[in-house]
């Protein structure tokens, strides 16, 4: 099959498209062709050396955390879901003609192939940390860099658990922030005035998404208590006593439950841009410039 390899760390360069074997699902695994892929930022930082202490990996390595496509193997003990099945989920080496998945829930048929292979990162990581920052239905909740994937995931997910979200993005942005349920404002000096005018009553807890270095910031502008800030790119954090969050958690509950979010109506990841996967290299610059709004995908043929 097709694969995107890296044989050294590097530019984007260094990603090649190479014929691999077809992986095998082991225990509790699926393998799915693979429709499309998102690409996430940690694509690029893995490929950029970026994470080698953090997260150390044998090269040659592929690349890829998410995908959707369509179940044409079972490992032992799955159990729900059988070949031929749309699915989206998390894996390793998404991008590729096969995939194997770990965590997956079945495709909404209203719901793209492109749309779905952009979700599962996203919402994993905003499941885990609207619970870790412990915010509760009716508080409201600052949110660092809300126009990208993560971003994107948390100010629907939170909306749906009863929490009020105020999110940062550049000001062409807005519309698109205030269609996902959120209140925006600007990132930039006089965050916490501009807050402050949005929500006179306080905000409870704030998520640094964007890792802008802006972490006293966050834990002036809800009351000076850092339990209440938690950073998803900032290793500095707990230097501030905030906390920090690297660890996926099991997402095969809140795969599904955005699986039906979306079919409610109320849950939606837009892919900005979908690129072959021959274009993965111009793929990987655009995620790195840090402007993605919503989610960009690659798609196999
Ligand atoms: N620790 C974990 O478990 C974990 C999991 C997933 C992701 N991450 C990390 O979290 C970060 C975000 O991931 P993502 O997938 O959401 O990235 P993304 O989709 O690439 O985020 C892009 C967004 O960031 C916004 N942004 C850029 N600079 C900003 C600033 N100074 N203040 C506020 N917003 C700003 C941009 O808005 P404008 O265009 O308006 O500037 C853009 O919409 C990445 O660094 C990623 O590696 C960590």
């Amino acid at each position: 099959m097709k694969a995107v390899r890296f044989h050294s760390y590097g530019g984007p360069e260094v990603l090649k498209i190479e014929e691999i074997d077809v992986p095998e699902p082991g225990p509790g695994q699926v393998r799915i062709a693979v429709r499309a892929a998102g690409v996430n930022p940690i694509d690029w930082k893995l490929r950029a050396g970026y994470m080698r202490e953090m997260m150390p990996i044998p090269l040659p390595a592929g690349s890829g955390f998410d995908a959707a496509g369509v179940i044409d193997a079972v490992g032992d003990g799955v159990s729900g879901v059988s070949v031929g099945d749309a699915v989206f989920g998390k894996g390793h080496h998404t991008m590729a003609e096969y995939a194997i998945l770990q965590e997956w829930a079945l495709k909404p048929d209203g719901l793209s192939f492109e749309e779905a292979a952009g979700f599962a990162v996203a919402v994993e990581t905003a499941a885990r940390i609207i619970d870790q920052v412990g915010v509760k239905r009716g508080e409201t909740l600052l949110v660092s860099g809300a126009a990208g994937g993560v971003g994107s995931a948390v100010i629907q997910l939170a909306r749906a658990a009863g929490i009020r979200t105020i999110g940062t993005a550049s000001e062409p942005k807005h519309a698109y922030l205030r269609s996902l349920g959120a209140i925006p404002t600007t990132y930039g000096p006089g965050l916490a005035g501009r807050v402050a005018a949005l929500a006179p009553e306080g905000v409870q807890a704030a998520l640094d998404i964007a890792g802008s270095g802006i972490i006293q910031e966050l834990v002036a502008i809800t009351g000076g208590d850092p339990s209440r800030v938690l950073s998803i790119t900032d290793p500095t954090a707990p230097q501030h006593g905030v906390k920090t969050s690297f660890e996926p958690k099991d997402s095969t509950q809140a795969l599904a439950g955005a699986a039906a979010l979306f079919t409610a109506g109320s849950f939606t990841l837009p892919v900005e841009r979908v690129f072959p996967l021959d274009r993965i290299a111009a793929a990987h610059e655009l995620s790195a410039q840090g402007h993605v709004t919503g989610r960009l995908v690659i798609t196999i043929d």
